[in-house]
C-alpha cells in the first residue's frame, strides 16, 4: 500500500472525471463486449470506470488499486449502493504483487503504465497474465513514449463560487524517468487561497519495447486506441522467457 495520491486524491474526481468519464465510456462502448469471467481495473484510482463496468457486465469487477486516498473515494463511491456493493471486489496492492490465477476476460488499466518502472511493467504484466484467461481482452493505455509538455493546465470546475484549478509541469529526470508534479489551486473572487502540490515518478517507454513486454507477458496486440491504448488478446501458451 502507498500513501502516494494523498494530494491528488482530493482532486482528482472534480477536475478530471468529467473528462475521463467521455474517454472510458467510449472505450468500454467499443472494447468491453460481454464478459463471462470477471473484469479487472488495474489501477483504478477513485472507481470511476470501475463502476462503469458495473452499469455494464453481470461479473465481478476487481478493482485494483494500492494508494489508500485514491481507494478511500473509491470506496465512498460504493458506500450505500448495493448494486455496486455486491459486485465490486477491491484488492489494496499493485498490480507486481496481484496474485490471482484465471479471475477476469476482460482488463482494463488506463494511465497507470507510466507509474511502473521497467520491471515492474514486466512483473505487473506478467501477474495479469496469470489473472486473465486465455482469449481475454486487454485494454491497457502505454506509458508514454516521450516526456510531454513542459507544462499544461488541467480543466478547471466552480465549487461553491471558488475556482478549482490545477496544472501539470513535466520534467525529464534521466534517459527513461520523467517527474511530473501536479499543481492544484484554489481561488475565491479572483484571490489564491489554496495551493497544493504532489510529485510523481514517471516512466518511460517507446511503442516498441511496450509491444514486446507485452508480447513476453503473452499478450497478442489485436487493436489501437486513443489514447495511446492498445487492445490485446491473452494468449494460450506464454512465450518462453529467455534465460538470464
Ligand atoms: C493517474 S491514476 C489513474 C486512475 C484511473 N485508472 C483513471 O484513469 O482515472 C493512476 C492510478 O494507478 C495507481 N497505481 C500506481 N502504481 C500502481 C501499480 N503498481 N499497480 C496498480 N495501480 C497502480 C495509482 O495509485 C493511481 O490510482
Amino acid at each position: 500500500m502507498t500513501d502516494t495520491y494523498s494530494v491528488t486524491a482530493e482532486f482528482y474526481d472534480l477536475l478530471q472525471a468529467t473528462q475521463f468519464l467521455r474517454t472510458a465510456e467510449r472505450l468500454l462502448d467499443r472494447w468491453l463486449g460481454t464478459p463471462h469471467v470477471g473484469i479487472l481495473d488495474i489501477g483504478a484510482g477513485t472507481g470511476l470506470a470501475t463502476c462503469l463496468m458495473v452499469g455494464r457486465s453481470d461479473v465481478t469487477v476487481h478493482a485494483v488499486e494500492p494508494a489508500a486516498g485514491m481507494r478511500s473515494v473509491m470506496l465512498s463511491r460504493l458506500a450505500g449502493r448495493s448494486e455496486l456493493l455486491s459486485r465490486v471486489r477491491v484488492h489494496a496492492r499493485g498490480l507486481q504483487d496481484l496474485g490471482l490465477s484465471g479471475v477476469a476476460d476482460f482488463a482494463w488499466c488506463l494511465n497507470t503504465m507510466g507509474s511502473l518502472s521497467r520491471a515492474e511493467r514486466a512483473a505487473g504484466l506478467a501477474a495479469l497474465a496469470t489473472a486473465v484467461v486465455p482469449g481475454g481482452t486487454l485494454v491497457v493505455q502505454r506509458p508514454p513514449a516521450e516526456p510531454g509538455a513542459e507544462r499544461a493546465d488541467l480543466p478547471s470546475w466552480q465549487l461553491g463560487g471558488d475556482l478549482y484549478s490545477g496544472e501539470v509541469a513535466c520534467v525529464p529526470t534521466g534517459p527513461e524517468l520523467v517527474e511530473w508534479r501536479f499543481t492544484y489551486r484554489v481561488a475565491r473572487d479572483g484571490i489564491l487561497i489554496r495551493e497544493e502540490s504532489e510529485t510523481f515518478a514517471g516512466h518511460l517507454a517507446t511503442e516498441a519495447e511496450f509491444a514486446e513486454q507485452l508480447a513476453a507477458a503473452g499478450f497478442a496486440p489485436v487493436g489501437t486506441d486513443e489514447p495511446d491504448v492498445v487492445i490485446a488478446r491473452r494468449i494460450r501458451v506464454r512465450p518462453a522467457t529467455p534465460a538470464g
